[in-house]
This record gives structure tokens, sequence and C-alpha cells, in this order.
């Protein structure tokens, strides 16, 4: 197995310069099923200020709704169902789906195949708690912009744990956590 960095940046410019701007997470996840690589940003546990946060708030999603973005291999949204709430965990990539189910296999969540950039209407201010962590600033800018314009704000009644990093950066340097209801 290569360096998981390394081979991540490889798939990903293999993929931008075939004009795919989201494709090499279907072929890192791909690649990782078949033991060639490894996902960079699998802790294999909730991130770390989801659980802070999450504990700070004595999180309670009973009656609610959570949604997480870019779920990848399915923590943090197991997370959100032990906490209580009825959860949908999507990502653009079904191999990612996969993986996660198969980590999970008695979860409660609703692990399911969407793009963040046309998520289903029915989710149009669905939810009381939604979750994104290292996905926008995982797109290339001009799609970030987009993303950040159609979730930041989207849902004005509910929670929103907003966790992102500014490109380049070492470490998660900005939190905004918005009240919930
Ligand atoms: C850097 S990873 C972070 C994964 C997870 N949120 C975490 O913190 O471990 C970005 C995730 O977003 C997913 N993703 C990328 N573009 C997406 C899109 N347009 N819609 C939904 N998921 C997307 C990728 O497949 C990947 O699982």
């Amino acid at each position: 197995v290569t360096d998981p960095d390394v081979e991540a940046r490889r798939l990903a410019s293999e993929a931008l310069q075939e004009g795919d701007r989201t494709g090499w997470f279907e072929r890192l996840y791909l690649a990782a099923e078949a033991g060639t690589a490894t996902v960079p940003w699998d802790r294999g546990e909730p991130h770390r200020m989801l659980v802070e946060w999450a504990q700070r708030k004595g999180l309670d999603g009973a009656g609610r709704r959570g949604l997480v973005i870019g779920s990848g291999l399915g923590d943090d949204a197991e997370l959100l169902a032990g906490a209580g709430y009825h959860t949908v965990a999507f990502d653009i990539s079904p191999t990612a789906v996969r993986s996660a189910r198969r980590r999970y296999p008695d979860s409660a969540v609703e692990f399911v195949v969407a793009d963040l950039l046309d998520p289903p209407a029915e989710w149009t201010r669905a939810f009381d708690l939604v979750v994104e962590s290292l996905t926008v600033q995982a797109l290339p800018g001009d799609v970030r912009a987009e993303a950040t314009v159609r979730w930041d704000g989207s849902s004005p009644r509910a929670a929103r744990w907003w966790c992102t990093r500014p490109p380049g950066a070492a470490t998660v340097t900005r939190v905004r956590v918005h009240p919930g209801r």
C-alpha cells in the first residue's frame, strides 16, 4: 500500500485532468476496498471535534432528524444515531456508502448515495442537525463556493454544525455552531 496521501493526490489529479471533479473519491474508496490504498481520513471513530461538541451540548436527538454530508465510512453518522437522531448519511461514492454499511451492519443510519450539489428536494429544511466535516474543503474552489451557498443557511430553524478547514491549513481552525431549537 502506497502512502495514503500520495495515492489520494494521484487519484485526485488523474480525475481532475479528465474533467471529473469529484470522481476520485469513488476511485479511492474502490482502491481501499481492494487493499491497494488506504483512505487518509479514515479515523475509525467520529471526528474529535464532533465528539467534544456533542458531549458539551449533551446532545439528545430523540424525536429529531440528523443529516451527515459526505459521510465517508460512517463514523460521524453513527455518533448522531447513538445520540438518538433518526439519521440520514450520504456520500457521492457508492463504495463509501457500501463500506459504511459493512462497517456498521446493525446501524439504524440510512446510508445513501447523493450529491451535496444536487440533494433531493425533500431534504430541504427537513433536518434538525446537519453535520459536515472536511467535505466542502476537499472540493475544487468553484464547487466549494457553490456547496457553501447551498448548505450554509439552508435550515434556519435547525441546529447546524459546520466544521471547515481553509485549504492548505494543517488543522481545523473554524467551527461554527448554531444553537438548535
Ligand atoms: C475528505 S472526505 C471526509 C469524510 C468524512 N466527512 C470525514 O470527516 O471523515 C470527503 C467525503 O465527501 C465525499 N464527497 C465528495 N464530494 C461529494 C459530493 N459532491 N456529494 C457528497 N459527498 C461528496 C467523498 O466521497 C468523501 O467521502
